[in-house]
């Protein structure tokens, strides 16, 4: 079985890559893998995490979608005469821990007829939601949470990715019963050195190990 991890957010720009990053190069062994990757400019996912984690390309699966246009993963894919196989999403087989950055937020259709969410239900994996702390993060991630109930997709926890906000970062596991995994702040200088610091000192990175066993 891949011991994969999916990471997943409220909506896209909440923070996904660089959690994600910061989780690679965190967990011993860990690959990254951007399965779908929609818009190539300024940079790919997988190009910002190897930049910001300076780990070697071996620790890096291709995409299985590397598609031009930054849009919907359906329009993009539909820009280029190609329609997105969810056959061809299977997880990868691997022994390492593997980091799995999902595009946009739940709800994002990959063609037709399917969302990312039903790709991670395909998948049964545990799913961490980055979530923003500021205003509007509450609704936004207790409807990502129902949704990811209603497929019965285990949830790894919600990770905060921003300044402090104790009183969003309080409610929403307190509505969902949804751990929290931690906040990682807003760092002002993002290189390796500063990530790994702040994830080892913020994020539950024990709790995240638990759920890739
Ligand atoms: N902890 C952080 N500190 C500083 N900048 C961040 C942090 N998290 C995200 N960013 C910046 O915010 C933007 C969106 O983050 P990103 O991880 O790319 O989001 P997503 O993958 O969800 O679209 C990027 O420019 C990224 O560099
Ligand atoms: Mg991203």
């Amino acid at each position: 079985m891949t011991r994969a991890l999916v990471v997943t957010g409220t909506d896209t720009d909440a923070g996904k890559t660089v959690v994600a990053a910061g989780l690679t190069l965190c967990l011993p062994g860990a690959h990254y893998w951007k399965p779908v990757q929609s818009g190539t400019t300024p940079a790919t996912d997988t190009a910002t995490v190897r930049a910001l984690t300076g780990l070697p390309a071996d620790r890096f699966l291709p995409e299985a979608y590397l598609l031009r246009e930054p849009a919907s993963p359906h329009l993009s894919a539909r820009l280029e005469g190609v329609e997105i196989d969810l056959d061809r999403l299977s997880l990868p087989e691997t022994d390492a821990p593997l980091i799995v950055e999902g595009a946009g937020g739940l709800m994002v259709p990959l063609n037709e007829r399917a969302l990312a969410i039903d790709l991670f239900a395909r998948w049964g994996r545990p799913v961490i939601l980055v979530a923003r702390t500021g205003l509007g993060t509450i609704n936004h991630s207790l409807l990502s949470i129902e949704a990811l109930r209603a497929r019965g997709i285990p949830i790894g926890g919600i990770l905060f990715s921003g300044d402090p906000h104790a009183e969003n970062e309080r409610i929403i596991p307190q509505l969902s019963g949804i751990r929290s995994l931690g906040r990682l702040p807003r760092l002002a200088s993002l290189d390796a050195a500063c990530l790994h610091a702040a994830i080892e000192a913020h994020i539950d990175l024990a709790a995240i190990e638990a759920l890739l066993a």
